[in-house]
């Protein structure tokens, strides 16, 4: 069901949930200072309650409503990166719900790039927790008619078209001392982090910053098998001639397969999604190229992964966990 900014902000302020788009992935919105609202987004998407939200707020001056601190080195990435698809992990006040925190002792905190989203925080002056709109383990959703095809038609989606980004933000824990680590990749490299924060310190280091990485690494993304899957078994492969093999001994066994391919070259004979050799418009699309695969109902996914080098860390961490190797 689409909805208007309005009623999305009525929803919300309500205790309701929406479907709200952001530049990276859809999230599924709730006030992020309503534990009953929080408990509807852990229920549909069939998430453990253990599994922390991150919470989208309207601009920087929010930090100060959930961190107990914020470390010069933090707001130095908030200042580089934010509206933008960079969390950052912070020291949490005590007052923050232990729902949102998901038990943690730290909360995680992002302003996103997308206007529709950014009028809804700025106009309702809530803070929304939002985790990817899909069920549990699923392929995360770019675009209204994923999240719906996900969820159900009876959700509330706030329809801002096709994600930009395509995958989900770059995760960064800071210490109190101004210490961080990067949690999970995205489109903001580490390499962007390391630009702007000095290279990370090593991780054993006594005291809270020792906690923090000990908390936060149980809890770091994509850690279950199967995160970010299509319901078809999908393989990964180093290169097409393999791929076009395999595709190949499939088809005479009587297996229906469909293949993603990353750049030109010889072509499986098997329905295809061809991406162009490039990061940025493979994460765009990455998640679309998946869910469109995915509907074609075959026996076998098969997928050409890209270079491993730091450009496509992103899209081969996703991959990674969606498949198994060919
Ligand atoms: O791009 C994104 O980050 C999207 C959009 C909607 O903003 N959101 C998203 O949310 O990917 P989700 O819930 O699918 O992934 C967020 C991850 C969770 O897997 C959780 O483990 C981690 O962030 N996280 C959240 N709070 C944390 C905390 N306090 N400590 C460690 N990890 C945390
Ligand atoms: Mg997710």
């Amino acid at each position: 069901m689409r909805i208007s900014l309005e009623d999305a902000v009525a929803k919300l302020r309500q205790g309701e949930i929406v479907a709200i788009p952001t530049e990276t992935v859809y999230g599924l919105a709730a006030d992020a200072s309503n534990d009953i609202a929080l408990q509807k987004i852990f229920a549909t998407k069939q998430r453990p309650a253990d599994h922390p939200l991150i919470v989208h707020i309207s601009d920087i001056n929010r930090v100060a409503d959930w961190a107990e601190c914020f470390p010069e080195v933090a707001v130095k990435l908030a200042k580089a990166f934010w509206p933008g698809p960079l969390t950052l992990i912070l020291p949490a006040k005590n007052h923050v719900s232990r729902v949102v925190r998901g038990g943690e002792s730290t909360i995680a905190l992002r302003v996103p790039n997308h206007p529709m989203t950014l009028a809804l925080l700025e106009f309702s002056g809530l803070s929304v927790a939002a985790p990817s709109a899909n069920l549990f383990t699923q392929l995360s959703p770019t675009t209204a008619e994923h999240v719906e095809a996900g969820l159900g038609e009876s959700v509330a989606v706030l329809d801002g078209g096709a994600c930009k980004v395509g995958i989900e933000s770059t995760i960064v824990s800071v210490t109190a001392e101004g210490h961080w680590q990067l949690l999970r990749p995205g489109m903001i490299s580490e390499d962007d982090i390391i630009r702007i924060a000095g290279k990370p310190q090593p991780q054993n280091i006594m005291g809270s910053d020792k906690t923090l990485a000990e908390e936060a690494k149980p809890k770091a993304p994509g850690q279950h098998a199967l995160h970010y899957s299509p319901r078809t078994p999908l393989f990964l492969f180093k290169d097409k001639i393999m791929l076009i093999q395999e595709c190949e001994a499939l088809t005479q066994a009587g297996f229906k397969c469909a293949a993603l391919l990353i750049g030109k070259g010889k072509q499986p004979n098997c329905n295809v999604v061809q991406l162009p050799n490039k990061p940025v418009e493979v994460a765009e699309r990455l998640y679309s190229a998946l869910h469109e695969l995915d509907a074609m109902k075959v026996d076998r996914l098969l997928v050409e992964l890209p270079d491993n080098t730091p450009k496509w860390a992103a899209v081969l961490d996703r991959l990674n966990r969606a498949g198994h190797r060919g």
